[in-house]
């Protein structure tokens, strides 16, 4: 057993203003890590931060849109300046715009692959040549089981998804040569504001009834699996896509309504 599995460690969360990005951040600088709080939204970034900072752990806010080579490129070097090192790199953020495929317009189609696909590939590229100094390098990206089962009315989403498991696992062969573990996580239904934005309360509350453990997850539960794949006790295991999803991506009939 590994005493110290995050202590010491330096990341950078891009997605952290928000739901598992954030709970995955506060995990990591709960458990003695360093982080880097990166998020499009500013001000989420910063009272992401500032709660870390006030719980008595080490934490810096950017601001950068994944998908932009230049602000990921000043993140990683403003994560250099103030701690000196990078070892991890947890991937939460993500775009959904819903549409069916008859009609979905090039433009969001596109948008979704930039954000979900060249964002996880830029942020990764960018921390490379640091990564591949540290004594103990990870990747952690976010996907979705959208990304393995048909979702309808998703748009550029699940395909997205579906590219991002492959490119984790793509990263994790190349760069296994370098010491860098590549992972992606795959959510079920998980109570964040992006849950709650794209699903109608009563829809996920009906959810609910029919999963296996009659509840949608929590962010928290999925940073418990981000930060574990992050840190030192996970230090043979590289190339896998796990779920956490209270069982729903094993579920052979539907659990009956409401019991
Ligand atoms: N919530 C779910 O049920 C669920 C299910 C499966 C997969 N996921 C995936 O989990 C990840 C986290 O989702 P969440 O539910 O915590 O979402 P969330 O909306 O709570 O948080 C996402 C964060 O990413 C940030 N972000 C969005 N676009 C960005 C960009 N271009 N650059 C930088 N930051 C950006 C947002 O500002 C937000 O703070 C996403 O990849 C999502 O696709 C979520």
């Amino acid at each position: 057993m590994i005493h110290s599995p995050i202590k010491g460690l330096t990341a950078l969360v891009v997605g952290a203003g928000s739901g598992m990005g954030e709970a995955s951040a506060k995990t990591f600088a709960a458990n003695g890590g360093s982080v880097v709080v990166a998020d499009l939204r500013a001000a989420e970034a910063e009272r992401v931060a500032d709660e870390i900072t006030r719980e008595g752990g080490l934490a810096i806010p950017v601001a950068l849109d994944v998908s932009r080579q230049a602000d990921i490129d000043a993140a990683v070097e403003k994560t250099i300046q103030k701690f000196g090192k990078l070892d991890v790199v947890i991937n939460t953020a993500a775009l959904v715009r819903s549409a069916m495929l008859e009609s979905v317009s090039l433009e969001d189609w596109r948008a979704g692959f930039q954000v979900n696909v060249d964002g996880a590939l830029m942020v990764a590229r960018s921390a490379l040549p640091w990564l591949k100094q540290s004594s103990h390098a990870a990747i952690v990206n976010t996907a979705s089981l959208a990304g393995v089962h048909g979702y309808s009315q998703g748009g550029a989403y699940g395909p997205s998804k579906a590219a991002l498991i492959t490119l984790s696992r793509q990263m994790a062969h190349e760069w296994a040569a370098y010491g860098v573990r590549v992972n992606v996580v795959l959510p079920g239904v998980i109570d964040t504001p992006m849950a709650r934005g794209s699903v109608p309360q009563e829809i996920l509350d009906q959810l609910a009834t029919m999963l296996p453990m009659s509840r949608v997850g929590q962010p928290e539960e999925v940073a418990d699996l981000i930060v574990y794949l992050a840190s030192r006790a996970a230090g043979y295991i590289t190339a896998q896509a796990i779920a956490c999803d209270g069982g729903m991506s094993h579920m052979m009939f539907a659990k009956p309504m409401g019991k």
